[in-house]
């Protein structure tokens, strides 16, 4: 009797001093995405560290990057050409890996077989291991075009299976770019029998998941996050951005209006001012990656997030900055270990 009571006492201790396991996670499938995944995993942490969050004793915080590993990569080729297109090389989860993800591999792809004939960015389904992940708690998934530049950590208190934003043109429906999930076994074996049955007209993970979560419009208010976590490019195209933009957290590049399509050919792409400094803040990071210092790029990036980028003013300071790194300027820094009043001004000499 008396062993007993000690025996629950001493379990309900261990649990009140479990740490909840979280992670922000993202899926990289092929070598054109890490890039991406780079600077996104960047602007991420330099955005979500901080002191608190890596010495927090009610919760751990993953980065976790899943990867298809070009060795394992059979399930798909492009039917016209024959080639595999997919898959990441183990060069690829060195970069990834250096950007401050953790790379785990997958065991296998899972794609979506009842699409034939579609390019394999329609095809991939591997988002969807996230759900099996159970030795999570809360996982926050991000898709490599979204860009994160204010912390977003406040998501994981959501004591939800699954929350997102709404669509931009379709508020009853959800975007999957940026979703809260739980990680749950049950739930991931109903998708893969979902995916095998084949939903008709789910031909991306998008559509798939609205399909799964139909009801989600109606699921209650927690399970719907603010569009500002996940607010789509071209809203800094419009004039009323200027009424939003304090708030917005996070700025997602839907369609083929990514960043570093937009750099490759600014003429094609009518950028405006309030979009400009996002793409310059992407050029930054490139340089960045092109150009490393020993420990990664962390710190830069939080440096350029909290003096050089200005969410209401113009592309101006950020554009001088990168001009300014070209040329060889001082590579300043902000570390999760200054304090905020820190003045890294002083450093400006070194
Ligand atoms: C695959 O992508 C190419 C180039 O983006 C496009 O022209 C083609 O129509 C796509 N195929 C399918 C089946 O969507
Ligand atoms: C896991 O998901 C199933 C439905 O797929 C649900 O019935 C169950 O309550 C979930 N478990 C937890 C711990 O949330
Ligand atoms: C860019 O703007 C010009 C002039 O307003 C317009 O003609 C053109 O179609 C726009 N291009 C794109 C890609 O939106």
């Amino acid at each position: 009797m008396r062993l007993h009571i000690i025996i629950s006492l001493l379990l309900s201790l261990c649990l009140a001093y479990a740490r909840e396991k979280r992670a922000f996670i993202t899926v990289v499938t092929t070598e054109e995405d890490v890039e991406p995944a780079m600077a996104i995993g960047t602007l991420l942490r330099a955005s979500t560290r901080t002191k608190d969050s890596v010495h927090n004793s009610a919760y751990s915080l993953d980065y976790i990057c899943l990867v298809l590993r070009k060795e394992e990569f059979e399930a798909y080729k492009n039917p016209t050409t024959d080639q595999v297109t997919g898959g990441v090389s183990l060069i690829g989860m060195k970069k990834l890996t250096f950007s401050g993800w953790t790379t785990r591999p997958v065991s296998y792809s899972i794609f979506n077989d009842n699409y034939k004939g579609a390019n394999w960015s329609q095809a991939d389904f591997n988002a969807m291991w996230i759900w099996a992940m159970n030795e999570y708690d809360k996982v926050v998934y991000l898709n490599h075009d979204v860009l994160v530049f204010k912390d977003i950590k406040d998501l994981f208190s959501r004591n939800v299976n699954f929350a997102a934003a709404p669509k931009p043109f379709a508020s009853h429906q959800f975007d999957s770019g940026l979703m809260l999930i739980k990680p749950n076994m049950s739930t991931f074996t109903e998708l893969m029998n979902e995916l095998k049955r084949g939903i008709e007209g789910s031909w991306n993970l998008d559509v798939f998941l609205n399909n799964y979560y139909s009801a989600w419009y109606t699921m209650g208010a927690n399970h719907r996050l603010s569009p500002y976590y996940n607010a789509p490019y071209s809203w800094t195209q419009d004039e009323s951005w200027v009424q939003h933009r304090k708030d917005i957290r996070a700025l997602h590049f839907l369609g083929d209006e990514k960043p570093s399509a937009i750099l490759k050919n600014p003429k094609k792409y009518n950028v405006s001012k309030y979009g400009a400094p996002f793409i310059y803040i992407w050029a930054i990071i490139l340089f960045f990656i092109a150009n490393p210092l020993e420990d990664g790029f962390e710190d830069e990036t939080r440096h350029v997030l909290q003096k050089v980028f200005d969410i209401t003013k113009s592309s101006k300071a950020v554009a001088e900055y990168i001009e300014k790194m070209k040329r060889g300027g001082t590579r300043l820094r902000i570390s999760i270990h200054d304090d905020a009043e820190h003045d890294d001004d002083e450093f400006d000499e070194l």
